[in-house]
């Protein structure tokens, strides 16, 4: 059911019918190379997971997709247009799921509504917000603040936010890390029912360390290597949708390509590893 693509495509910056482009994007931090030649094309509407091991450069891959960073090397375009800033065209769910902790729940949302539809009136703003609490179970908690709230349930008054921008591009670092599994299960079948039932599809980038999650929601798997990270692996997953989540799961194609993640993994660790020891080996006189 999935199918590698080995060659780097040919990528023309500005076209529209990708959601986001990124050409030969490398990025570091006060010297240090962090991301490499990170070359990816990704058609609008199109459901990617990001799968890396912990430091490679995920966080650091969103952030330049959002316009918080800029690339060291290469560019990126979003439906075609050239990424300068940070944009309501591109909602982010960040890792540690910063809520605006002086602002009660309904208010985080409803400044983000305020923010993508001017011109509503504060009331309309409030049912709207209280809608999108809804959606991630968080209707009898509006008045709280994010100081009062569970990991878990300040992660997903974030996701509210962030889904109440409607914004067409959507970036989740690890949105759903602090979820207990039932609410796992519950947020990743509610982001997937919001994408499809989309007019316009969402093109969206997930990052996820749990590779089943990634293989149960996206459209496609692209795994960075270690330090610096680079793209190792670009999977697509076309088993159908909507997907039976324990028909999937318990499938011989599903565990076939999880084990092929899974090696893919190892293989570079390995890689590293005999990396690291080359180095040692040199400076010992080996
Ligand atoms: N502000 C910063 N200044 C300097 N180095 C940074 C900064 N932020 C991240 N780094 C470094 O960049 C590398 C990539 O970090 P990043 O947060 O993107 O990794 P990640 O893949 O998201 O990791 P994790 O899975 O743990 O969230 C790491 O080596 C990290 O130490
Ligand atoms: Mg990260």
């Amino acid at each position: 059911m999935s199918q590698a693509i080995t060659a780097a495509p040919e990528i023309t910056l500005g076209r529209t019918d990708y959601g986001l482009i990124l050409q030969q994007v490398s990025f570091e931090y006060a010297g240090v190379r962090i991301l490499e030649d990170v070359h990816l094309a990704i058609p609008a509407g199109q459901f990617v997971c990001l799968l890396g091991p912990s430091g490679c450069g995920k966080t650091t891959l969103l952030r330049l997709i959002a316009g918080l960073e800029t690339p060291a090397a290469g560019a990126i375009t979003s439906h075609g247009e050239s990424v300068t800033g940070p944009s309501l065209e591109r909602g982010v769910v960040f890792q540690d799921y910063s809520l605006f902790p002086w602002m009660s729940l309904r208010e985080n949302v409803s400044l983000a509504i305020a923010k993508a539809r001017p011109a509503m009136t504060q009331a309309e703003r409030q049912i709207q917000a209280e809608e999108y609490l809804q959606l991630v179970g968080l209707q009898d908690a509006w008045r709280k603040y994010p100081g009062e709230l569970s990991g878990g349930m300040q992660q997903r008054g974030a996701i509210a936010r962030t889904l109440a921008l409607g914004s067409p591009v959507l970036l989740m670092d690890e949105p759903f890390g602090a979820l207990d599994p039932v609410n796992r299960v519950k947020l990743q079948d509610l982001l997937l029912a919001i994408w499809s039932g989309s007019e316009r599809k969402k093109t969206v980038v997930f990052v996820t360390h749990d590779v089943e999650e990634a293989i149960y929601l996206g459209d496609r798997i692209i795994m960075l290597g270690a330090a610096p990270g680079r793209i190792i692996d670009d999977i697509t997953v076309d088993f159908p949708r909507p997907r039976a989540r324990h028909a999937l799961l318990d499938s011989r194609e599903f565990q076939a390509l999880r084990g092929r993640v899974a090696a893919k993994f190892h293989e570079d660790l390995i890689r590293r590893l005999e990396a690291e020891t080359a180095i040692h080996g040199v400076a010992e006189g080996i």
